[in-house]
Parts: C-alpha cells; structure tokens; sequence
C-alpha cells in the first residue's frame, strides 16, 4: 500500500513509519518538523517538509495519490492548548480539515486518526474508561481531539471516506523528546542521566502523582498496522489497561538507570513537588478489550522492558552524537 504519514518526522509517527516500510508499503512523510527531526524520518520514505495547512499540500496529495492517510502530526501540548487555543485548533483542526478535504477530492481509501484516550475521556467517571464511555474533553487539546472524531464520521457519511481512530494512552520509547506532560518518561530518564533533579506534578489529595496509563510504542506501531485494514468507522483505545503513578514510574527509571550507572546519587530520588497544572486530569487508564476484539491487537511489553529498551537507545544516541 501506499500511506502517507503527516508527523512522520516526530516520536510516534517515526516509529509508525518505520513499521509500515518493513512490513512493505510505501511511505510518503508530510511534517513542517515542528518538533519533529528529519533524521528520524527513515531514507525510504519520501518526505516533504510542508505544513498541513498549507496550499501545497494539495499539491503533495495529487502528485503521490497515496490510498492511506495516516494522521500523526498535530499540535500535542496540553498546557500549550490551554495557553493558545487559537493555535492548537489551528493546526489540529484547520489542518486535519485541509487533509480530508484533499482526502477526499483524490480518493484517498481510509484515514487511520490518532486521537488521545488520555485526554478525550476528562476525568471520566466511568474508570478504567471504555469506549462506551462520553468523553467530556477538559482541555482545548482534548476538544480538538474529539472534533476531530465527529469530523470523520461526517467524511465517511458523506464521502464514504472510511476510518479507524487510534485513542492512544500515554505512549512512551525511542525518539520521545523531553517535553511535555506526555514526554515524562523521556524527562525523567533524561534527567537522571544527566544527574538533575525532577519535578512531580500532583493533585492536593495524591502526593504519588497523577495516574497515567504507558504503552511502549512499539506495541503502538503494531495497532496501526492493523489498522490498515480493519476496524472501519470505529474508533479504539490503545493502551495497557495498567495504572501507573508518578512516583512508581519515576522509582523504575530510577532502578534501570542506577543499574547501569551504579554511582547514581540517592538523593535523587526525591522528586520537588508541584500542584497540577491547568488542563491535567488525576487519573487515566483504558479498558482495550475492544481493540483486542476488532483489531486483533494487544500490548505485548511490560513497563520494565519498555523502560529498558528505551534507556538502551537513550545511551546508544548519548555515544553517537
Ligand atoms: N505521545 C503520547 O503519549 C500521545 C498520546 C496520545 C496521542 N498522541 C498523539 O500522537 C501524535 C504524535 O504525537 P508525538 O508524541 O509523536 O508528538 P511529536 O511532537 O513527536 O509528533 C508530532 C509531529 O507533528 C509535526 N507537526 C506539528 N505541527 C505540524 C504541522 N502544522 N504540519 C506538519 N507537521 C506538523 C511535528 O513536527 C512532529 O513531528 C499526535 O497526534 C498526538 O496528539 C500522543
């Protein structure tokens, strides 16, 4: 098949890229490389370094004809959609509406959408959360997300344009880049490393810090395989189904950092404190039986190993560059 990745150039998306070339199709990349990096996008994907609302994507979707549009690039930040939800609807919005509408004027089959299980849900009172649950967004960032889900069931309704959307956990592993609430495993690791300190970020009644659920992004690779071709007009939770806190996360990098840096100073173990920030939700974690069903797709690594391969590619960038 022929698939165009948008955000082919960032940490998932990369990965993404990645997994569709050695599993034979051909990869077009489109990423204004925002906080992407070019030397992520792999030598046999076509990149164009363009914006998605841009005029030349038209252009780049008429000369390429891909019959796949993955939809990784976006506007990711939480707190940044809190700050300026002007621009967050413009890129995550504006943008994904320019796609379809070039989706659909050269016949573009299907749009695998990565939504955001993590954000969508809100603090849902429905926990671990289901697809059966309403989300009920508390971020701009989660609103874009979600309208973005109505967007393609009106593309489909209206121009048959099939879809599968990916609501992702909180996904960590090689190439995450240190920012961000979703970049915390990459923060803490890269922090130890260089033998600084961390912050926790927590609400007034959970000194362990907020709940989150890890999926290793190679597992994340294989569900957009699958999504290839199943799960049309649908839309599935990709992640673990276990809950982890802060702390418990900060304490096994900390573990599989001190075994190969055994001279790591145990004062660093204390993270500093702070109160959670505008747009953070207390707790996350996804019920995926439904992907295990219909897309015949299930995490397959634990947060140790997780935390281990990504220390080992952490190491092997910190000799080559
Ligand atoms: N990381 C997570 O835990 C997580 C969780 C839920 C959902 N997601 C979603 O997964 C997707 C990928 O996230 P990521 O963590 O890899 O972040 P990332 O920042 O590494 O990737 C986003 C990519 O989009 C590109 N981009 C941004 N604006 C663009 C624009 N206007 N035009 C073209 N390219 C643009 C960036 O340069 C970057 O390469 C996003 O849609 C994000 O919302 C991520």
């Amino acid at each position: 098949m022929k698939i165009l990745v948008t955000g082919g150039a960032g940490f998932i998306g990369s990965n993404v890229v990645d997994g569709y070339i050695q599993a034979g199709h051909e990869v077009v990349v489109i990423d204004n490389l925002f906080s992407g990096k070019k030397e992520n996008v792999h030598p046999n994907a076509r990149f164009y370094d363009a914006d998605i609302r841009s005029e030349e994507l038209d252009e780049i979707i008429k000369k390429e004809k891909p019959q796949i549009l993955n939809h990784h690039a976006a506007q990711i930040s939480v707190p940044a959609s809190v700050e300026d939800p002007i621009f967050d609807a413009d890129i995550n919005i504006k943008g994904f509406l320019n796609l379809l509408e070039a989706a659909v004027k050269y016949d573009i089959e299907k749009c695998i959408f990565i939504s955001s299980g993590g954000a969508v849900y809100g603090e849902a009172s429905e926990y671990p959360t289901s697809e059966k649950y309403l989300p009920k967004p508390l971020s701009p960032y989660a609103i874009t997300k979600f309208a973005s889900e109505y967007y393609l069931y009106y593309y489909k309704h209206q121009h048959g344009l099939k879809y599968t959307t990916l609501r992702y956990a909180n996904i960590y592993g090689p190439r995450q880049i240190p920012h961000g609430e979703a970049g915390v495993v990459a923060i803490f690791m890269t922090n130890l490393l260089h033998r600084s300190p961390s912050n926790l970020y927590h609400f007034p009644d959970d000194e362990q810090g907020m709940i989150r659920d890890y999926c290793f992004v190679g597992d994340v690779v294989q569900a957009n395989i699958k999504a290839l071709t199943l799960g049309d007009g649908d839309f599935f939770n990709i992640g673990t189904g276990r809950e982890t806190r802060t702390q418990q996360l900060y304490e096994i990098i900390f573990q599989a950092v001190k075994a190969i840096r055994h001279d790591l100073p145990d004062h660093l173990k204390t993270l500093s404190r702070f109160k959670a920030r505008p747009g953070d939700i207390a707790r996350s974690c996804l019920v995926v039986e439904k992907a295990r069903k219909h897309l015949g797709w299930t995490s397959q690594t634990s947060l140790d190993k997780g935390i281990r391969l990504t220390l080992e590619w952490a190491l092997q960038k910190n000799t080559t560059e």
